[in-house]
């Protein structure tokens, strides 16, 4: 049923900040055994801020404010068309409706205006991600709106502890100036589905922390860059951070699964280790928490998982220090198949084993259906680029 006398317009910060911001609070995302909450500090269109396009659009219902849509908008590497490698993506973040008004076709009218304006703006395809247990939104956007589900990455979680891991002696980790690290990822990268045109953007953004090589202690990382053909070890690895945490902080409700095991869990440390705080094993995940999230994880040689889990480490000991209320390292690797996962530190229990993305074409739209479909058979084979912007 449709709600009559329902308007989407833009957001105006100054008329519904805290509308909006009431209405992020109260609604959790995802099934409500395990679901979490956003809180944007005050600025209720942080998520979006840095990309080079963006909009936000709210529904409004009499005087009430029942829904809210986010979308951005980006160039990216994208494998669909054989006859071009890139494409403009229109991405759907921050899609909420209030629990009172669900189920009177709000999200799917939010949508198709973003939608509108997505066109209006020449994308090429409509992309959204959303956990696989959540069936309000997969349901939405896969059987009522055509999206395909085009990708199953997961989320790896590691808990930030207070005790710092010991690092490899026979790994050295340097960091990279943006540069260097732009030229690496052009190079190592660049073809990854979902690379963005702007990486030059997020390596410069004050939000992004820096981008850390680690290889074999001994031997020399050259200055690797456009026109200079330095040596550079035969395993290494790289990543860089993104404090997600400047932005918005997340919450878990308390009844939560993951909280039921992590206070079972607690009390059994509080007993076996006494002399072990244990707020210094698990972190409270009740309160608002930030979190640094590791984006274009990327290895090459035979060593190179070790020296992938060394990164971890050192970012690891770098948010524990931070002492910025961050509490969880966040990353995102390919499917099941992603060989990634088995070097990056993680505990099962709060990470996210299919997040799923999906796809629309919105030019084209019967040729770019079939091609879609005709990739989704098989799972993706080149590797994916999380751009920390559309975390
Ligand atoms: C997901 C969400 C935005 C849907 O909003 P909504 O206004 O209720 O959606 P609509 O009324 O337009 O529903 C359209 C379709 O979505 C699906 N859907 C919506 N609610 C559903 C539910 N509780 N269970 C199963 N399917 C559901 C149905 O396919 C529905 O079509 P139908 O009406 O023909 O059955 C809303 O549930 C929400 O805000 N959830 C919390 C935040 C969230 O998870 N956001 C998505 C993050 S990507």
């Amino acid at each position: 049923m449709k709600l009559k006398n329902l308007t989407v317009r833009n957001y105006i910060g100054e008329v519904d900040k805290a509308r909006v911001e009431d209405l992020e609070r109260r609604c959790g995302v995802g099934p409500a055994d395990h679901a979490f909450f956003t809180d944007t500090m005050g600025d209720p269109i942080c998520r979006i801020r840095n990309s080079p396009m963006y909009n936000m659009l709210v529904a409004e219902f009499g005087n009430e404010i029942v829904g809210v849509i986010q979308g951005s908008i980006k160039v990216v590497t994208i494998h669909i068309n054989p006859s071009k490698d890139m494409a403009k993506v229109g991405y759907i973040l921050g899609l909420r409706v209030s629990p009172r008004h669900r189920h009177n076709g709000i999200g799917s009218t939010l949508v198709h205006h973003l939608e509108q304006w997505f066109v209006a703006n020449g994308v090429d395809f409509a992309y959204m991600a959303t956990e696989k247990d959540n069936l309000p939104s997969v349901n939405l956007f896969t059987e009522k709106l055509g999206f395909i589900k085009f990708a199953s990455p997961t989320i790896l979680v590691h808990p930030i502890h207070q005790i710092s891991f010991q690092l490899p002696s026979r790994i050295e980790i340097s960091k990279l100036r943006i540069e260097q690290a732009e030229f690496l990822y052009r190079k190592f990268m660049g073809s990854a589905d979902f690379f963005p045109l702007d990486i030059d953007k997020v390596l410069g953004s004050k939000l992004s922390l820096g981008t850390w090589v680690a290889y074999p202690k001994g031997e020399t990382w050259g200055e690797y860059r456009e026109g200079v053909q330095a040596v550079i070890p035969d395993s290494w690895a790289m990543l860089s951070v993104w404090n997600s945490g400047e932005v918005f902080k997340l919450r878990i409700g308390k009844q939560t699964a993951s909280c039921f095991l992590y206070e079972m869990y607690s009390r059994l440390v509080d007993r076996l280790f006494p002399w072990f705080k244990s707020g210094e094993v698990f972190p409270d995940l009740s309160d608002p928490f930030g979190f640094y999230f590791m984006y274009g994880v990327h290895r090459e040689g035979p060593q190179s998982g070790n020296m992938v889990r060394a990164l971890c480490k050192f970012v690891h000991n770098m948010a524990s220090k931070s002492g910025g209320g961050c509490k969880v390292i966040v990353t995102e690797v390919g499917g099941t198949g992603d060989e990634l996962r088995h070097h990056i530190p993680h505990w099962k229990l709060l990470s996210c084993p299919e997040d799923l993305w999906c796809m629309k074409p919105l030019r084209n739209e019967e040729t770019e259906t079939a091609r879609l479909r005709e990739m989704t058979k098989t799972p993706p084979a080149g590797a994916l680029f999380v751009d920390p912007r559309e975390v």
